[in-house]
């Protein structure tokens, strides 16, 4: 897979993805990703990115023409080839008014072949980004942050992780928390997984005993059927817990449904 990162900060990417997966990624020839300075598809003396928004009010608005001779230059396929799957590419647009990134666009994006990532900044960007250059425009969560270069290694890290053989142990991508079922079986939910659709149950290395607080029970048992319920109600414990939006997308077996029952009467 092809990534290009366009940003006005493109020494920020040295860092988070020099390291771990995605480092791994492009070591082994699985991915390679792009750093673009936005300023170097300007044509003034003083480099300029912004300007003042049309109609008044606070801040500087990214200026359409540097994103999109930086966009012809890379090469990418036509929009229309894009928004219609003729091309395996995407072209997204980080910001905080975008749909959220969540693990089965992660899933969807880890598919093809190429992926350009717009950093926005300042107040916003001209909307004609949105509207005739991106294909999409994708927001890591509900709050602001001062531009979509932290987003951008969010995305770029959570996709790497996907493609075949980055991780060591691929069962383990299957596993995780919001593991999408898509490429197994796409039931459509937001964020089902491995463990269908919940969070991922607790994990425990040694020691055994740690400043008094033990393991578990159940997890040293070898009794394969008593740590898959352990894990299973602690998956359920955690979900309802923490993020009880996920239990209506998830698959619940009847003893899932006895399980939270039980601790809804305990409350
Ligand atoms: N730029 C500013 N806020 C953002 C967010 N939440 N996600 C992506 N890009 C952003």
């Amino acid at each position: 897979m092809k990534a290009d990162i366009v940003t006005i900060f493109p020494d920020f990417f040295r860092g988070p993805l020099d390291y771990g997966i995605t480092r791994r990624a492009q070591e082994m020839g699985l991915a390679a990703i792009q750093v673009h300075d936005l300023r170097e598809f300007t044509h003034d003396r003083h480099r300029t990115v912004d300007d003042r928004p049309f109609g008044g009010g606070e801040g500087m608005v990214l200026k359409p023409e540097p994103l999109f001779e930086c966009l012809e230059r890379l090469d990418v396929a036509p929009r229309e080839d894009r928004l219609a799957a003729r091309a395996k590419q995407s072209v997204i647009l980080l910001s905080a008014q975008g749909q959220r990134f969540t693990q089965k666009l992660a899933v969807e994006l880890a598919s093809l072949d190429r992926v350009v990532l717009l950093c926005g900044r300042y107040e916003g960007v001209d909307e004609r980004v949105a509207d005739h250059l991106a294909d999409r425009e994708v927001s890591i969560g509900d709050y602001v942050l001062s531009g979509g270069e932290i987003a951008a290694a969010v995305i770029v890290e959570a996709v790497m992780r996907l493609l075949p053989g980055a991780v060591g142990n691929e069962a383990s991508t299957q596993q995780e928390s919001f593991t999408v079922d898509a490429r197994v079986k796409n039931t459509g939910a937001d964020s089902t997984c491995g463990s269908n659709g919940l969070l991922d149950y607790p994990h425990y290395t040694r020691p055994a005993e740690f400043r008094g607080i033990p393991v578990p029970e159940a997890l040293m048992s070898g009794n394969h059927e008593e740590i898959r319920r352990w894990r299973r109600q602690r998956a359920l414990e955690k979900t309802l817990r923490n993020r009880p939006d996920l239990l209506k997308n998830a698959a619940l077996s009847e003893e899932d449904k006895k399980f939270l029952a039980g601790i809804a009467t305990e409350q």
